[in-house]
């Protein structure tokens, strides 16, 4: 919405190796237009300071580690986010999300958060519940018996607080004089409620005085999220111009898409912020500040890690909050569109993102939805939306798409370990949860245009199919081994990348994992809290030279921090390598002792990419673990027809029980020296 600066590019050309990567970042939050011409890029800019960074990677990670110290680390998720979240806006009183929430159990799809959008306020206006469909008291009821369930409620909140003298948010926000300002006093904006005035968050009391609002309101109802909307800031009308230069500037940027006035719907750029900074400067930065000033407020009210979703962003809103991305339609070409948009916002800093799944506006279909929770169920962040007007879009609605869902968010919450730990790195080190493929594959040029196809991770790889009636779709795997996750029988092999047709029958969406990867997996469940108990599987898809690791980042989920100081979190490493015949997979643990405390062990190792005829004979534990596994638990099925005619072996070793707290050592011996196997196959192209 608002990031209007940029970051990314690789380089190719112009004396820069192929594979390499750069950032540029102008850093100004003023009006601009940005025109990329394919070769070059121009920066027509309205004002303001010209800071330009350049991060000179020259890895993709590098580039985002280099921009992140810069602008912040994305802040961290709690678990619980990286459910399934359910959202409309229409739900009409208490009972009807009870129905939504029971659809849900019902089908034995999995839900975690149910929201209310402006609905359940009174009159529209911020702070308050509708006394008649969303009563104070079974608003409580309500949100207890999700709470006992393991779930969780997030409500939207709209910055524009109602001009109304009975209404305390108002009156405590003239008192606070907290308001955006125009010619001497406050600016006088429409949206939801009628008629309001907008909290200035560059004013020094505005934290205290939208903190003061959340907290109380949160004494009245816990709610674990906040969902910030219409904060660019979205305005009903357009104010006319003062006889100024800032209204109108000489250089009319192309507003809107379509050259409209700088003040079209919102806060006009002569109104003005705390210390005389005019809304033409600061403008771009509301959704940023707001964010801001909403994650100190829930920290402060919980005493939790913060979930907020915002609309509008600016350069370092990662740092703060989560983002969707915005108002789309339920159209096949808005489908398609939500990779490239998750996937730079990624590259802007904000890793947790989504877009409406199902489509926000226009009535969906079966078929789009059915495609469209498939693609959604792995966006970072994974909520159903739509808007009022529109037909219902809950995912057992339909037979077809529930049986999707269950699919699709069944392999979600298995991987949620596997995502959660990913969000680690983002707040570590700034790189993304979703990913272009060129991030793990720079050096192949094939990767640069891909933007049907997405990496969550280094190396899970999700194709989703974009197109109506489609059966089949085209596929780009870059060099490796790649398994279906839905099923490890079905293999992908490339020496150095090559495209494949998939089959895409109505309920077969396409993930894959890549040679080389560890992935700590838990079971299905209908919450992430329950999905949390379940005991861990590794799966271990060996390469070639054995270089297969991973690693998975623990903690209670809603500690502020992630993985600060103290040791209330555990890491643990995982590396598989060859020997002789057969391989070790071993671990290395940091801060074990949180996860003994949790009592999270392995019972199940599952080995993919063993060669045809390779026959596993014997476990032996080493070291601290006694890892035999129960007797007649061990198997080896050659299944799985490979691309390119071989066939893969699947190894299986259950029945362990190998605490994740201590390290370990799994030596896995094989009848045929896995090497010469290897060695005397050919992948054919
Ligand atoms: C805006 C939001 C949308 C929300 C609606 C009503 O259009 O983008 O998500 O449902 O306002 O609050």
């Amino acid at each position: 919405m608002d990031v209007r600066s940029s970051v990314g590019g690789r380089g190719g050309g112009g004396g820069v190796g192929a594979g390499t990567s750069h950032g540029v970042l102008l850093l100004n939050s003023n009006g601009m237009d940005v025109v990329y011409t394919g070769d070059r890029i121009t920066y027509k800019v309205i004002g303001g300071v010209l800071d330009l960074y350049f991060f000179p990677g020259p890895s993709p990670e590098g580039v985002m580690e280099q921009y992140t110290e810069l602008i912040g680390r994305p802040t961290p998720m709690p678990y619980w986010s990286f459910g399934f979240h359910q959202c409309r806006y229409g739900y009409k009183n208490v009972a009807d999300l009870e129905r939504v929430v029971a659809g849900y159990a019902k089908a034995h799809i999995p839900l975690e958060v149910i929201w209310t959008d402006i609905d359940y306020m009174d009159a529209y206006k911020d702070f308050t519940l509708d006394p008649i469909n969303f009563p104070v008291e079974k608003m409580k009821e309500f949100i207890s018996s999700i709470h006992k369930n393991g779930q969780k409620y997030v409500l939207i909140l709209d910055p524009g607080i109602s001009v109304n003298e009975t209404y305390g948010t108002y009156i405590r926000g003239m008192q606070a004089d907290i308001f955006i300002k125009r010619e001497g006093v406050p600016y006088l904006g429409v949206v939801w409620p009628g008629l309001v005035y907008f909290p200035d968050f560059l004013h020094p009391s505005s934290e205290s005085y939208w903190g003061g609002e959340i907290k109380r309101f949160h004494d009245v109802l816990p709610f674990d999220g906040l969902w910030i909307d219409m904060n660019e800031v979205s305005n009903f009308i357009t104010s006319p111009p003062l006889p100024s230069t800032l209204d109108n500037p000489p250089y009319k940027i192309n507003n809107s898409g379509v050259h409209r006035p700088i003040n079209n719907k919102t806060t006009p750029a002569t109104s003005y912020h705390f210390g005389n900074i005019s809304d033409y400067n600061a403008h771009n930065l509301y959704g940023l500040l707001e964010a801001r000033a909403t994650n100190t407020a829930l920290v402060n009210a919980t005493g939790k890690r913060p979930f907020i979703l915002a609309r509008s962003t600016f350069v370092s809103s990662g740092k703060h909050t989560a983002h969707w991305t915005g108002d789309n339609a339920a159209t096949w070409d808005d489908l398609a569109y939500s990779i490239p948009a998750i996937l730079n916002f990624g590259l802007f800093g904000i890793p947790m993102v989504g877009a409406d799944i199902c489509g926000f506006s226009q009535n969906t279909t079966e078929e789009l939805c059915n495609r469209w929770i498939q693609l959604g169920a792995f966006y970072p962040f994974a909520r159903d939306h739509s808007d009022n007007d529109t037909i219902r879009q809950e995912l057992y609605l339909w037979d077809s798409v529930a049986a999707s869902a269950r699919k699709v968010l069944g392999l979600r919450y298995r991987l949620l370990p596997y995502l959660y730990t990913l969000m680690y790195e983002a707040n570590r080190k700034g790189i993304p949860i979703a990913r272009p493929l060129f991030f793990s594959f720079p050096e192949d040029t094939m990767t640069y245009n891909i933007y049907s196809q997405f990496l969550i991770g280094k190396g899970v790889m999700v194709t989703p199919v974009l197109k109506s009636g489609a059966q089949t779709m085209d596929a780009y795997f870059p060099s490796g081994n790649w398994f279906d996750l839905f099923n490890y029988s079905n293999s992908v092999s490339t020496a150095s990348g090559m495209n494949v047709m998939l089959h895409a029958p109505p309920d077969h969406p396409h993930v894959h994992v890549r040679e080389g990867n560890i992935l700590a997996m838990q079971g299905e469940a209908m919450t992430t809290k329950a999905a949390r108990r379940m005991p861990f599987e590794l799966l271990v898809v060996v390469d070639g030279n054995g270089d297969s690791s991973g690693q998975v980042f623990l903690d209670d989920g809603e500690d502020v921090e992630m993985g600060g100081e103290g040791n209330k979190w555990t890491l643990v490493k995982f590396y598989c390598e060859r020997t002789g015949n057969g391989v070790v997979i071993r671990s290395e643990v940091v801060n074990g002792e949180f996860a003994l405390i949790e009592k999270w062990v392995i019972d199940k190792v599952t080995i993919l990419g063993l060669r045809e005829g390779t026959r596993m004979m014997r476990l032996k534990g080493h070291e601290s673990n006694d890892v035999e596994a129960t007797p007649g638990r061990r198997t080896v099925k050659t299944v799985g027809k490979s691309s390119d005619g071989g066939e893969f072996g699947i190894a299986e070793v259950s029945g362990l029980s190998l605490p994740l707290g201590k390290p370990f050592k799994l030596e896995v011996k094989l009848r045929q020296s896995y090497n010469r196997i290897l060695s005397e196959k050919t992948v054919s192209m």
